[in-house]
């Protein structure tokens, strides 16, 4: 029975690449409720699941398309990186988005968001993670928009879902108008990052966010400083869901199976987001 209080980061990514179908598939194996994605625009404005905004950490880009690096500067050094904007689908579908991580896992191909929203339809919920919606905006690119239509495509825009997608952003004008334009058929959540968890150490403001979303997902060192935020935001409806439980990061914990299980037993979280699914039980 799939676990609804587990979401597989990025799929299972502790044991396939990140945001790939086998990576998603072995969640659904590791009987994870929900797949956690990113998405990114193509240069012809078509959504990939990517969580960098550049491929060559997790694909061969750098092999098959040598000269299409753009150079910039960073911290005093000249680096050159393969912005997803600017391929094509076409382009990036040639590429390997599996043997970085391990050699057997060559071939796997960098999914579409509707390559997605096929695989899962009555196989496991999604949860979708729309990276730096301001950034494509200044592009002239909408992501929510593109988000929306697709939703629409695969008929989940029509009904309530029952949670079949979740929508999420650290972006909260983009959360805020995601609220407004999916009227609670579709869930969306505001992300917040540490360096940001003054956001929700204010019991009003935690309040306030019920008016447009459906839960927060904090940074997990938010919950486990400041337990009092999953109370204030279950009284006001919102689910909580922090991130991201990893076996490189478990502190004092003896593993991340009992850290995972100690934030949802003792903090009372609703679920957990995991590059381990397999470790929850
Ligand atoms: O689901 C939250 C988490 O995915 C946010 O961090 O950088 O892994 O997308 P990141
Ligand atoms: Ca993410």
């Amino acid at each position: 029975m799939p676990h609804t209080d587990v979401i597989a980061h990025r799929g299972a990514s502790a044991h396939a690449p990140e945001n790939t179908l086998p990576s998603f598939d072995l969640a659904v194996h590791q009987d994870a409720g929900c797949v956690e994605h990113d998405l990114h625009v193509t240069k012809d404005g078509l959504l990939v699941c990517m969580h960098d905004r550049t491929l060559e950490r997790t694909t061969n880009v750098r092999e098959i398309f040598p000269r299409r690096g753009q150079e910039a500067r960073e911290g005093g050094a000249l680096v050159r990186h393969w912005f997803v904007h600017d391929f094509t689908l076409a382009e990036i579908q040639q590429l390997d988005a599996g043997s970085w991580f391990r050699p057997e896992f060559a071939g796997a191909r960098v999914p579409t968001f509707d390559d997605l929203l096929v695989w899962a339809r009555n196989r496991v919920a999604v949860l979708t993670e729309l990276k730096d919606p301001d950034v494509y905006e200044r592009r002239g690119v909408d992501l929510l928009m593109s988000c929306d239509a697709a939703l629409r495509r695969h008929g989940l825009m029509t009904r309530p879902t029952d949670g079949a997608v979740t929508v999420q952003s650290f972006h909260e004008p983009t959360v805020r108008r995601a609220g407004q334009l999916f009227v609670r058929r579709v869930p969306v959540v505001l992300l917040v990052e540490s360096t940001d968890a003054a956001l929700l150490r204010d019991r009003k403001r935690v309040t306030a966010l019920a008016a447009f979303a459906s839960g927060i997902g904090p940074e997990k060192s938010i919950v486990r400083d400041h337990p009092e935020i999953v109370g204030w935001a279950h009284d006001a409806g919102l689910r909580v869901t922090p991130w991201t439980f990893r076996a490189a990061t478990i502190g004092s914990f003896k593993s991340v199976g009992a850290e995972m299980k100690h934030y949802l037993a003792e903090f009372g979280v609703d679920a957990v987001i995991t590059d381990h699914p397999d470790e929850s039980r």
